[in-house]
């Protein structure tokens, strides 16, 4: 049998297993509609959040043909196309932002640099081998966590993003939260905190104290870009990451002597 005729059969006798229990409306879950590449032309069934939030996303970036794709890859594809702002003028490559699918943490940073421009990959330049160090600390590895950004594109000179800017580009970031659906989310200094939560309140406010971005438990902390040019300042951010890891029931690796 076919991958997508297991997925139907599966789908079908938990359809009839529903009703069978007495139920007349069930979820679908995104992954099943993904799996079966197509929306339902009639909404017979409640759709589940993220796929509508998804869906959306793809209208947005102007497909003519709207799937039941809702993977990173089809983000990832959408990022891809996008001419919203004036930055995809100047960029080399998009940088989507990678790693695990199913992620306990998410790192958000600001906005891609020079190097990560040229790669196309999230936090490889000076801030992002500090940040590998700071996710190694922890117990991870790179790739068994996310990390991406506000922005998906270069602004020229690493100015700052705009507001506008980060109107246009949010609903990427905010599509693959809805995918990966991580336990916690490390907001990487205050351009994070601002695009996710809407708030000025400055990042030495908020560092270490938890919030949360459409229930999903958020950590503000410094940006690491910070860190390199504040050394100091990598005592609090051990403090917030240690915090993470008593929230999620773990315990950090003994610290390695050098
Ligand atoms: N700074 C960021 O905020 N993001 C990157 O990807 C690199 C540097």
């Amino acid at each position: 049998m076919s991958s997508l005729n297991h997925v139907l059969s599966d789908f079908v006798q938990y359809l009839e297993n529903e009703r069978d229990a007495g139920r007349g409306m069930v979820e679908v879950p995104v992954e099943v509609l993904n799996e079966l590449g197509v929306m339902p032309k009639k909404a017979t069934v409640p759709v589940s959040k993220e796929a509508v939030k998804i869906a959306s996303l793809h209208r947005q970036v102007n497909h003519e043909h709207l799937p039941g794709t809702t993977g990173l890859e089809e983000i990832k594809a959408s990022i891809a196309a996008c001419k919203k702002c004036s930055l995809h003028k100047s960029r080399t490559n998009v940088v989507p932002g990678q790693g695990s699918v199913s992620p306990e943490i998410m790192f958000v940073g600001e906005a891609p640099g020079a190097d990560e421009d040229l790669q196309g990959l999230a936090f490889v330049g000076r801030a992002g081998q500090l940040l590998t160090k700071m996710i190694e600390a922890m117990g991870y590895k790179r790739e068994e966590v996310f990390i991406g950004n506000i922005l998906k594109c270069r602004p020229p000179d690493n100015r700052p993003p705009m507001p506008d800017e980060m109107e246009v580009c949010l609903p990427f970031l905010k599509a693959q939260i809805a995918v990966i659906k991580p336990k916690v989310i490390i907001a990487l200094g205050s351009t994070a905190v601002k695009g996710l939560l809407n708030l000025t309140t400055g990042i030495t406010k908020l560092r270490g104290k938890w919030l949360s971005f459409e229930g999903i438990d958020l950590m503000p902390t410094y940006h690491p870009a910070y860190l390199l040019r504040n050394p100091p300042a990598k005592k609090e951010v051990w403090d917030d990451l240690q915090e993470v890891l008593r929230h999620l029931g773990r315990t950090p690796p003994p610290v390695k002597k050098r």
